[in-house]
C-alpha cells in the first residue's frame, strides 16, 4: 500500500510571515490526515518558522535544495546536516528549474540524492522531459536517464525512501497539465524501470507523484491513475482554499 503523498513546492514564494499565516491556516482546513501525507517545502528562510508553526500537526516539511559537502568553502549553499538539524523530513531534488536555470546535470542530482540519504532525509527527485523531446518521441529514453543516472548505485532501503516526482516540463507553470493517461503512462514506465534496478517489492513501493499545473479541477481524476501516488504542486500550492482541495482529492 502506497500513502499518496501531496506536496507544495513554493518555490521563491512567501515571506516567513506569509509563510506562518498560511500554514496556520493549513491546519485548520487539513485537521488530522489519516489516509494521505501532506507536505510543504517553503523557502529557506521561512523553515524554522513554518517548523514550529507544523510541529505536532501531522503535517510534514522540507526543502527545495541542499549542496553535496556536509560543510565548507561553498558560498550560499546549504548542507543536509543544517536541514536535519532544523528537524527536515523531505527535499526536492533536481527540480526542472534548476536544472534549466541553474544549469543541474544528473551527476550533481545524483550526489544531492546520496548525501540527502546519507543524513536521514527523504529526497523528492523530479524528473521530466521537454516539449521538444516529447515531441521528437524520444520521451522513455530522457526519463530512463535521468532515473537511472540521479538513483544510480542507491542501497533498495534507500530508494525506499525515495519519492519521484514525474514533471513534464512542458506542464510546469504552463496550465496544460498532462492528461491522467499520459502521466501514468510515464509513471508505470518508471516503476518498471525501479524493477530492473532495484527489484520488484521497491518497485510496488515507492511513490511516484505527478507535478505540472496540478489544479483542484484536475487532481482527483490524476489520483485515480493507477501509479500516481500524490502530486507535486507549485502554483496552486500558494493559494490555501486550492492546495487543501488537491490534498482532500477524491478518489
Ligand atoms: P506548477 O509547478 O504546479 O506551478 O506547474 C509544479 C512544480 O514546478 O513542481
Amino acid at each position: 500500500m502506497r500513502i499518496p503523498i501531496i506536496a507544495g513546492n513554493w518555490k521563491m514564494n512567501k515571506t516567513t510571515a506569509e509563510a506562518v499565516t498560511f500554514v496556520q491556516s493549513l491546519k485548520k482546513e487539513l485537521g488530522q490526515l489519516s489516509d494521505r501525507l501532506c507536505v510543504i517545502c517553503p523557502p529557506f528562510t521561512a523553515l524554522l518558522s513554518v517548523a514550529q508553526e507544523l510541529k505536532g500537526s501531522g503535517i510534514e516539511w522540507g526543502a527545495q535544495n541542499l549542496f553535496w559537502e556536509t560543510e565548507g568553502a561553498f558560498t550560499g549553499e546549504i548542507s543536509s546536516r543544517m536541514l536535519k538539524e532544523i528537524g527536515a523530513s523531505y527535499c526536492i531534488l533536481g527540480h526542472c528549474e534548476r536544472r534549466k536555470i541553474l544549469k543541474e546535470t544528473d551527476e550533481m542530482v545524483h550526489r544531492k540524492v546520496k548525501k540527502a540519504l546519507a543524513e536521514g532525509l527523504s529526497p523528492i527527485v523530479c524528473v521530466g522531459e521537454r516539449l521538444e523531446e516529447r515531441e521528437k518521441g524520444i520521451t522513455f529514453d530522457v526519463i530512463k536517464s535521468q532515473v537511472t543516472q540521479d538513483l544510480e548505485g542507491l542501497k533498495k532501503e534507500e530508494v525506499l525512501r525515495c519519492v519521484l516526482a514525474y514533471e513534464p516540463v512542458w506542464a510546469i507553470g504552463t496550465g496544460r497539465n498532462a492528461t491522467p493517461l499520459q502521466a501514468q503512462e510515464v509513471h508505470a514506465f518508471i516503476r518498471k524501470l525501479l524493477g530492473e534496478q532495484f527489484g520488484e517489492e521497491a518497485a510496488s513501493k515507492v511513490r511516484i507523484q505527478y507535478g505540472g499545473s496540478v489544479k483542484p479541477d484536475n487532481i482527483d481524476e490524476l489520483m485515480a491513475e493507477d501509479d500516481v501516488d500524490g502530486a507535486l504542486v507549485g502554483g496552486a500550492s500558494l493559494d490555501i482554499k486550492s492546495f487543501a482541495r488537491i490534498v482532500n482529492f477524491k478518489v
